[in-house]
């Protein structure tokens, strides 16, 4: 794992901002709780979701994994930070499936939860220590 990418205070707030915009778009009339996230590529690119509920519950997309979609759609696999915006008590933080699917993507990356009051920024080791990756499973 690479050293861990200091983002700037300008991409950290453009990061946060595409993540509070296309919360505008989430689709969720069964929890009625709206999220945004944006990740952002080792190039500076910025790749946005938000969470997409379903009928079946169980079936709902969170915001983190479809905006991780849409980076490797657009192909790329190397991120180096995510924010996630929600309208919480205390900022949301994201759920223990979407840090898995962020580690595979970027174990080293920053993370940044906002509620529009509070913001907290964390590294995702900080948020799934000793994650399972892809260099556990040898002899395929
Ligand atoms: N949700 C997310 O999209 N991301 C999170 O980090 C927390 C939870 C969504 C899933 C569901 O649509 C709603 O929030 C309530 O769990």
């Amino acid at each position: 794992m690479g050293g861990e990418m200091t983002l700037s205070p300008q991409q950290e707030e453009q990061l946060v901002r595409a993540a509070r915009e296309v919360r505008r778009n989430a689709y969720a009339p069964y929890s009625h709780f709206q999220v945004g996230a944006a990740v952002m590529g080792e190039d500076g690119r910025i790749y946005t979701g938000c969470n997409v509920e379903n009928a079946v519950y169980g079936a709902t997309l969170c915001a983190e994994r479809v905006a991780v979609g849409q980076a490797v759609a657009a192909g790329q696999r190397r991120l180096v930070a995510a924010a996630v915006v929600a309208d919480s008590r205390t900022p949301t933080t994201p759920c223990g499936t979407c840090r898995q699917v962020l580690s595979e993507f970027g174990g080293d990356m920053v993370v940044i939860v906002d509620n529009g009051q509070r913001r907290w920024r964390f590294t995702l080791g900080q948020l799934l220590p000793e994650a399972f990756s892809k260099e556990q499973l040898s002899g395929k």
